[in-house]
């Protein structure tokens, strides 16, 4: 967030990082009250920018802060309090997660043009190869160059395409999965056709999902942190509705807090995924495949439970935050990986519920996204 000599607000996406203080040009689009840009170039920069540890950081899209070294997670909580403060004001309390040095990612997308292979440039779709990637999981970046050579040798299709390369937890077998959802593990000898499924030892909850589906981008980082956040506001209760609940990481990891679990998700597989993972881990539950909104009725719940949301970067409809409104369940739990429609839900939903935690998780190292988690319980 920055400022135009005039005052006006500025908000700057910025390649490398961009420091308080410093003073840059941009490219800005001007809208009523404020400009939204992207830097184009330095005329002051601060001392404490760092040389980048990542070869293709100046043109590639997969990451944001290289440059700002080890003061990426200082610069990263002055975004989130800028975020916070515009969103919601001075008043609200809330803490800081950062991220620790070894969260890498177990995903990653690569895309494949016919003779490289590499991730987009920066708002473009121009390939920027690479063979490394120094934000991904060992076994992920070794992967990248076994991946080129089997499409350059056709050993796999090799129409130009997107390739989501993945990885379990702890990160040892490779899958790679091709636009057509075709997936392959990668063995000594190459690459072999696999259905997986991907697995992830999480503490003491363990879960199974297919290669090319949603999961945590670093798993063992998300769940260290949701679960001791969690924990730590001691979330436990009668019923846990786990809405947008994937293949069932918070009703896996929250486990015997609860008595019984609700999951509803839109995904087939990832219920069916979900089923297995609750009914392996002796958790009994009920997994729906169902859009939440649609689904969701009024006066959900009784005062024991907790509802957790953890929609799509979009966040949540006003009509379900209205219905949230009539809920019977005392305590909510929302989640959100992009803050400005999390702030939004919040305040829709502040006739109803009191914000009583608030947190803000580094589960994407290196980029400008954080997660928020809020705790949030009925008003009198
Ligand atoms: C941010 S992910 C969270 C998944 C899970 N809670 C986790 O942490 O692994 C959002 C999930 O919501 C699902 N989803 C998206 N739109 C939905 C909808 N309208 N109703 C139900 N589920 C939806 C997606 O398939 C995805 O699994």
């Amino acid at each position: 967030m920055g400022r135009f000599k005039d005052g006006r607000l500025l908000l700057l996406e910025a390649p490398l990082a961009l420091f308080p203080g410093e003073v840059v040009e941009a490219d800005v689009v001007w809208k009523t009250r404020h400009g939204e840009g992207r830097v184009a170039r330095w005329i002051t920069r601060d001392p404490r920018r760092a040389q980048a540890s990542c070869s293709v950081a100046e043109t590639c899209g997969g990451c944001e802060l290289w440059e700002a070294g080890s003061h990426a997670q200082e610069l990263k909580r002055q975004m989130a309090t800028d975020l916070l403060r515009r969103q919601l004001g001075d008043a609200v309390p809330w803490t800081w997660h950062p991220a620790p040095e070894t969260a890498r990612r177990h995903r990653i997308q690569l895309h494949w043009d016919g003779a490289a292979l590499g991730y987009f440039r920066r708002h473009s779709h121009t390939l920027v190869p690479v063979s490394t990637c120094p934000a991904a999981a060992d076994p992920l970046s070794n992967a990248i160059p076994r991946l080129q050579e089997a499409l350059a040798g056709r050993a796999l299709p090799a129409r130009p395409g997107r390739w989501e390369l993945s990885t379990g937890t702890p990160a040892e077998t490779v899958w790679v999965t091709d636009e057509r959802g075709r997936t392959w593990a990668l063995e000594p000898d190459g690459w072999h056709r696999s259905t997986g499924p991907i697995r992830h030892s999480l503490g003491e909850a363990t879960l199974l999902h297919e290669p090319g589906a949603f999961f945590q981008v670093s798993p063992p980082w998300a769940a260290e942190a949701f679960g001791g956040l969690l924990r730590s506001w001691d979330i436990k209760g009668s019923t846990l509705y786990d809405l947008y609940g994937g293949v069932g990481l918070f009703s896996a990891m929250l486990g015997n807090r609860f008595h019984q679990r609700v999951l509803v998700e839109s995904s087939e597989t990832a219920v069916a995924w979900a089923r297995r993972n609750l009914e392996s881990a002796g958790l009994p539950s009920e997994c729906l495949v169902a859009d939440v909104a649609a689904w969701l009725p009024e006066g959900l719940g009784v005062s024991e439970d907790v509802i957790l949301l953890d929609p799509p970067r979009t966040g949540l409809e006003p009509a379900l935050c209205d219905r949230l409104a009539t809920a019977g369940a005392s305590t909510l739990v929302l989640v959100g990986c992009d803050g400005a429609p999390f702030c939004r839900d919040l305040k829709r939903l502040s006739s109803a519920w009191n914000l009583d935690q608030l947190a803000v998780l580094d589960l994407f190292p290196l980029t400008s996204h954080v997660e928020c988690v809020a705790l949030l319980t009925r008003r009198p």
